[in-house]
């Protein structure tokens, strides 16, 4: 390293490189005795800007091309730091529900190690089925401690753009169709990440609400849906959980590219909001230097031959085209969080990766996201003492999903099927019998050559066999669904009906027995109406885990209770879903969001549409009674919070959580408004018979609007109702209050 700043020929070392020399030791110690204090003292790593005047002496001795060095990737995971101060590369792994198995350096190809295997998390939609943001803080403290033992500085994750359309091929990555429940689980998840020492990367910022030409699309959208709808977790996660980093998105907004967008950038997440970390492009999102560089792009990744913030940008500011203060402001950015993230050199083995404390937590998760969606009879949970023969039928009993189809998968070190989990659980109290049922396969479709679709077929054999299990046992538990090959990044899925000829084997097992669970193992809304009527009780259990076989067993068993709330509305058709209603989701080259703020329950309620299953909707074994709201006041003023308190009691005999939930209507207003709309919710746990009060807090500022004529929040006075729910459909108590 030192050698850099000799002289070879002569053995002196020149007065610049002696200043420099200087101050690089200076600094070094100084980032030592930095990351010493940070361990001792938490809070700093909250504060981006600490390290501002070590890293202005930093950048004052750079050169230009060492800066311009540090704005793209010299890897597929890696930027660079500045070796002549000792300051390491950036290593960045995917996220978001587990640290990636090692690539090439330069290739997408698996280095097919045995020691990259890690934990597979419950992805986005199970995780936010749980609404439990301290969960959802844990499973961030456990993903942190991973990426840290595999010696990553960055984590590329939470992803939490709304899941604007059913169909969206990553809608099982995200979080759901509100943004106050991704805010919050959105949160929780970074601070979990950060606190462990490492970079949360939140992303897509923004407006990446499809896969269909996700790197082309123009989203076209209006200011106040865009603020209160799509941005809205972006923002929480910036000002409340202080992330380090953001990705901007493949997406245009108004004709312009995420990754060049000065208003989304610059204007909005740096001014506006205070973002003080740096904004990384998506693998290969990135479309010129000078725009790019100008409009908020610190750090260009995916393209590292011929990278527009490489030559091309060190020329365009020699030419004068890009001032310098703006590449000093992306070196600090990167300098901020890298100074704050000790960097790891040598990356641990699998073993201390995946630790028992990880598998806990990821069994926490999805135990509290599977949502009972059908309970006929109280067939569930499952009476041992009457079952001796237990079917297990469907391809997903045995399916694994820590990866499969196009984007980030994890190496799981190990992953319990539904089939394992009953076998682990059941033992030798009752026989467990498996047939697969049907075949996940695909063909390509004629027209397009490109689009693979799933076989419909019925295969015969397959049916049939299953179908002599399901005659000859007491009960039927079908593991149906999707997979990780049929909803995949890159794609959207054409439609919501259930692939591979399930609905004709559920039907057929139905019709055999009496008793038919179907479990749906998928990461996003199913049409379930063709088969609701035919099975005993239905559940779903979405990408569940390393520990999801396990989680649904103990439901299944009333080990746990169920508790999970469904975090979108399952439409009972597409068409009824609101950007397939209008005709707004295409494959065209503008995307007009025209339904506004009307996503998911809001187009529902507001349009009086019936869903088969609502927003915030799941089952329970036992029974929950909601009684007794008050307020602390009846008005409040701009600066109030609103304290709301209920008593919800057990009424079952059986423990369990249940969400209560808290929507507002407003009854008078002059601004227009969906029917409901979430602010707020709180996980109650309850023995059997117990009662509990119930405090939710609602600051008045969360009632504002964006008010597009002065470009700024606004608050309207007059009356607001407040729901309590056990489900946005399912309103238990009601109550009007005032704003002053
Ligand atoms: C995805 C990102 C991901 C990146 C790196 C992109 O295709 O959109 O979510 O982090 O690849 O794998």
């Amino acid at each position: 390293m030192v050698g850099s700043f000799l002289c070879w020929n002569c053995h002196f070392i020149s007065k610049t490189a002696l200043i420099s020399l200087l101050t690089f030791t200076s600094l070094f110690t100084s980032v030592r005795i930095f990351s010493q204090d940070h361990s001792q003292q938490k809070g700093r790593l909250k504060d981006l800007t600490i390290n501002d005047s070590k890293i202005a002496l930093i950048i004052k001795d750079m050169s230009l091309d060492e800066k311009i060095a540090m704005l793209h990737g010299n890897g597929m995971f890696s930027s660079a730091g500045i070796s002549r101060f000792g300051i390491s590369d950036l290593k960045y792994t995917d996220g978001p529900f587990g640290i990636r198995e090692e690539l090439e350096r330069n290739s997408w190809n698996p280095l097919k190690l045995t020691t990259d295997s890690a934990t597979f998390f419950p992805t986005g939609s199970a995780l936010a089925a749980t609404w439990n943001p301290e969960i959802a803080y844990l499973l961030g403290t456990a993903l942190g401690e991973e990426a840290k033992a595999r010696g990553k500085d960055v984590l590329l994750g939470p992803a939490i753009n709304i899941t604007r359309i059913p169909t969206g091929g990553r809608t099982f990555e995200y979080l759901s169709e509100d943004p106050l429940l991704n805010a919050r689980l959105a949160v929780g998840y970074i601070k979990g990440v950060q606190d462990r020492g490492v970079a949360a990367c939140v992303k897509h910022f923004a407006l990446n609400n499809q896969e269909t030409n996700r790197g082309n699309v123009n989203v076209i959208v209006d200011e106040r849906t865009m603020r209160e709808i799509y941005l809205r977790p972006f923002e929480a996660a910036v000002r409340e959980a202080n992330v380090f980093a953001v990705m901007a998105a493949y997406n245009k907004i108004s004709g312009s590219w995420c990754s060049e967008n000065d208003i989304i950038l610059n204007k909005i997440l740096k001014k506006e909001w205070g973002f003080n970390g740096f904004v990384v492009s998506d693998w290969g999102g990135t479309h010129s230097s000078v725009r790019a560089s100008i409009n908020g792009l610190d750090v260009e990744m995916g393209t590292q031959r011929n990278a527009y913030l490489g030559k091309s940008l060190l020329d365009s500011v020699n030419k004068g085209l890009v001032p310098i203060e703006v590449i000093n402001d992306k070196v600090r950015r990167i300098l901020r969080v890298r100074l704050l993230i000790e960097p790891v050199n040598e990356a641990k083995t699998a073993d201390i990766v995946s630790t028992p404390s990880h598998a806990r937590i990821a069994y926490q998760v999805a135990s509290q996201s599977i949502v009972l969606l059908k309970n006929s009879a109280h067939i569930l949970p499952l009476d041992l003492n009457k079952i001796r023969k237990i079917a297990v039928i469907g391809d997903n009993s045995t399916h694994k999903l820590a990866s499969g189809g196009f984007g980030a998968g994890v190496k799981a070190r190990y992953e319990v099927t539904p089939l394992q989990g009953l076998i682990n659980k059941i033992g030798n109290k009752a026989s467990v019998k498996f047939a697969q049922g049907y075949r996940p396969s695909f063909i390509m479709n004629q027209q397009s050559g490109v689009r693979r679709m799933p076989n419909n077929m019925v295969d015969s054999t397959l049916l049939k066999e299953a179908v002599d299990l399901a005659r000859t046992s007491d009960i039927a538990v079908i593991f149906a669904g999707t997979n990780r090959e049929f909803e995949t990044e890159g794609s959207d899925r054409s439609d919501l009906k259930l692939p591979f000829g399930q609905d004709e084997l559920i039907k057929a097992i139905a019709s055999v027995s009496s008793a038919t669970i179907v479990v749906f193992v998928a990461g996003a809304p199913l049409e379930m109406s063709n088969v609701l009527n035919s099975c005993t009780a239905m559940l779903i259990s979405w990408f569940n885990g390393s520990e999801g076989g396990n989680a649904i067993a103990d439901v299944l068993l009333g080990n746990v209770n169920p508790s999970g709330k469904l975090p979108f509305t399952f439409p009972v058709a597409l068409n009824d879903s609101p950007a397939y209603s209008l005709g707004t989701f295409t494959n065209d080259n503008n995307a007009e969001y025209r339904e506004g703020s009307l996503i998911g329950y809001r187009w529902f309620d507001t349009k009086k549409i019936k869903p088969l299953f609502s927003f915030g909707f799941g089952l329970s074994y036992t029974g929950f009674l909601y009684r007794d709201l008050k307020t602390d006041k009846s008005k409040y003023g701009k600066n109030d919070s609103i304290q709301i308190h209920i008593e919800l009691k057990n009424t079952g005999k059986m423990d369990g959580d249940e969400v209560v939930q808290l929507y507002v209507h407003r009854s008078n207003s002059k601004v227009e408004w969906p029917e409901k709309e979430l602010k707020g919710f709180s996980r109650v746990s309850l023995k059997a018979g117990e009662s509990k009060k119930v405090t939710l807090s609602l600051s008045v500022s969360q009632l504002q609007y964006w008010d597009t004529k002065i470009h700024d929040w606004k608050l309207e006075s007059g009356e607001v109702q407040l729901m309590i729910g056990s489900s946005s459909s399912d309103i238990r108590l009601v109550k009007n209050i005032m704003i002053k």
